[in-house]
């Protein structure tokens, strides 16, 4: 890729304001939209809302005039693509659908980055936070079914498999536990920067959408549920944002931040298939361009440094999205007992290898003392169905028993835990029943 969006040709901020009807636009239609293009409208929502958040952030500590007022500007921009983008969604596409669109969009984004990742540190983080969104996924499913009638499908079009992950009631840690090690801001490759701060702000927006919307449901067991698993969206987002090097300046923070979403509109624009979401990001990406470039002023007026030696010459590649099934399902084999080690190292560890008196023990037994929901969702799809839904590829379907056993913790599981032994025999009557 010889892109190198700092010699490209931007919008003019001033030409960047549209109309209302332009702003609100219209949406897709969920039963025709690729779905990964709904999963480039879902990333690209949470990568404005940071774009958006960090300049108010970057406000707050500002007490420079000439910026304040070009960040003002700026960030209303961000704001109305924002809106261009999520209101793409349209208003059939029920919360779980969308439920299970974010979900799609961990799996299958965190699987490529990891595989497309320089440093070998964040790489394993990508991998350990992976297996947690594939089971958010599988029980998120469950309850499209029970409640929507929706088979995981109609939504991910069979690029994803929706199988149990580690189990997302060993998902919750001692919040401090899940800190991790930072890049070193002067070594790292732009590459891991722009590749944190993509997946940072998915997992935010994630959890900003199971706050805003896990109570649309009247059934008290799946609002349960969207809390248990936005709790763990708030874990990612602490884990994320800990890999990203805290002594670099506010400057150079705000030019990795428009690097970021140039990179990603890029490839959206190189990759989509839906005309009418191709225009936009072709727009976006001009806008964004000058964005940079506003930033890379930025940074040369105030801190006298040439902004090519923070994000280098040439735009990077985030994500392609595409079906990432062997990969996962590798991972998911290997990797479903890891735990974090919570030593002075910040690393990871195997469930066999755990202290009695590991941190996060103590949260667990803490938060599910009354049974953990996603826990109760494979109770309840059960009596529902038979057995819970599974929609895998090949040998790995028939997997669920084993990954079960190898990736529970034993001790503080919650009162309600389905265990390996248990499943085995359900699926052994549903198997019987389905034959007589
Ligand atoms: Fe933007
Ligand atoms: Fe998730
Ligand atoms: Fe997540
Ligand atoms: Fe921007």
């Amino acid at each position: 890729m010889t892109f190198n969006p700092l010699k490209e040709k931007g919008i003019p901020i001033e030409k960047q304001l549209r109309t209302w009807k332009e702003i609100a636009g219209k949406p897709y239609n969920k039963t025709e939209i690729d779905c990964y293009s709904r999963t480039r409208q879902i990333l690209m929502n949470g990568i404005e809302i940071e774009a958006w958040n960090f300049k108010h952030h970057f406000a707050r500590i500002s007490d420079n005039t000439e910026v304040n007022k070009i960040l003002a500007i700026i960030r209303r921009i961000e704001d109305m693509q924002q809106t261009t983008i999520n209101w793409l969604a349209p208003k059939d596409q029920s919360v779980l659908e969308t439920t299970l669109g974010y979900e799609q969009v961990a799996v299958d984004l965190t699987a490529w980055l990891a595989q497309n990742e320089p440093d070998n540190y964040v790489k394993e983080t990508f991998d350990f936070g992976l297996l947690e969104d594939f089971d958010h996924l599988y029980r998120y499913s469950q309850w499209a079914y029970m409640m929507e009638g929706i088979k995981p499908d109609a939504i991910v079009q069979g690029q994803t498999d929706i199988i149990i992950g580690r189990p997302t009631q060993n998902h919750h840690n001692d919040n401090a536990m899940r800190l991790r090690k930072h890049y070193d801001k002067n070594t790292a490759d732009p590459k891991t920067k722009v590749n944190i701060l993509t997946l940072l702000s998915g997992e935010q927006q994630t959890h900003n959408y199971y706050a805003e919307h896990g109570f649309a449901y009247g059934n008290n067991v799946l609002r349960q549920t969207y809390a248990e698993i936005k709790d763990v969206e708030e874990e990612h987002v602490t884990m994320y944002e800990s890999l990203i090097d805290p002594t670099e300046s506010i400057y150079e923070k705000l030019l990795l931040h428009e690097f970021t979403e140039v990179c990603n509109y890029y490839t959206c624009v190189e990759d989509e298939v839906d005309n009418k979401l191709k225009t936009i990001w072709e727009m976006f990406l001009e806008y964004e361009i000058e964005h940079l470039k506003i930033a890379a002023a930025l940074v040369e007026k105030y801190e006298k440094r040439d902004p090519q030696e923070i994000i280098g010459d040439k735009a990077v590649l985030p994500c392609r999205f595409k079906s990432q099934k062997e990969y996962v399902s590798k991972v998911l084999k290997e990797e479903i007992n890891k735990r974090l080690d919570g030593k002075p190292e910040m690393g990871y560890t195997t469930t066999d290898k755990l202290s009695q008196d590991w941190e996060s023990y103590s949260v667990q037994e803490k938060v599910g003392k009354d049974g953990s929901p996603t826990e109760q969702t494979t109770r309840i799809i059960t009596l529902h169905k038979g057995r819970d839904i599974v929609k895998a590829d090949g040998k790995l379907k028939d997997l669920e028993v084993e990954l079960l056993s190898k990736g529970l913790e034993e001790k503080s599981l919650a009162p309600n835990t389905v265990k390996s032994k248990e499943m085995e025999t359900i699926i052994t009557d549903y198997n019987s029943k389905k034959n007589n």
